[in-house]
């Protein structure tokens, strides 16, 4: 993506960004374990909402939407996030470096169930 990106303008990435803007935001459609996304939401509560608020569905947060994302998409995120293949913030990286697998792997099944947009 780097290679398609790095040839884009300024006035481009506006245009792109504007146009990105007017887009609804849906919840992807998929299959999720409701006891284990149960336990993700706790977690969430705990540890991620102060930035990812509303369960992870806030648009005008300063921060990722994390609910409603594809399967594969959360799942490679928390990968390059925990290998350190991509940065994050301190505050964040101070809650997610304590977290175990079995924790990571609720709070995937959370934001895949819908997160705070399944209520
Ligand atoms: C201090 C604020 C803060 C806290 C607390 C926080 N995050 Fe984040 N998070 C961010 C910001 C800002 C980004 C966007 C970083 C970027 O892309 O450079 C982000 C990005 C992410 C992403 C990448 C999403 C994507 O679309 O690629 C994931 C996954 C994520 N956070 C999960 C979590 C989890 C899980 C927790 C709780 C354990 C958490 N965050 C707590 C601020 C926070």
């Amino acid at each position: 993506m780097n290679a398609i990106t790095k040839d884009l303008s300024k006035a481009d990435i506006e245009a792109l960004a504007r146009y990105y803007s007017t887009r609804p935001y849906r919840v992807h459609k998929q299959k999720a374990d409701a006891k284990l996304a149960k336990k993700g939401a706790k977690i969430h509560r705990h540890k991620c909402k102060k930035c990812h608020s509303d369960g992870g569905t806030n648009p005008d947060d300063d921060a990722s939407l994390l609910a409603g994302q594809p399967r594969e998409y959360i799942t490679r995120a928390f990968e390059k996030l925990s290998n350190r293949e991509r940065p994050m913030p301190k505050k964040m990286r101070k809650k997610f470096k304590k977290l175990k697998e079995k924790q990571k792997k609720a709070l995937i099944e959370y934001y895949v169930s819908g997160g705070g947009a399944n209520k």
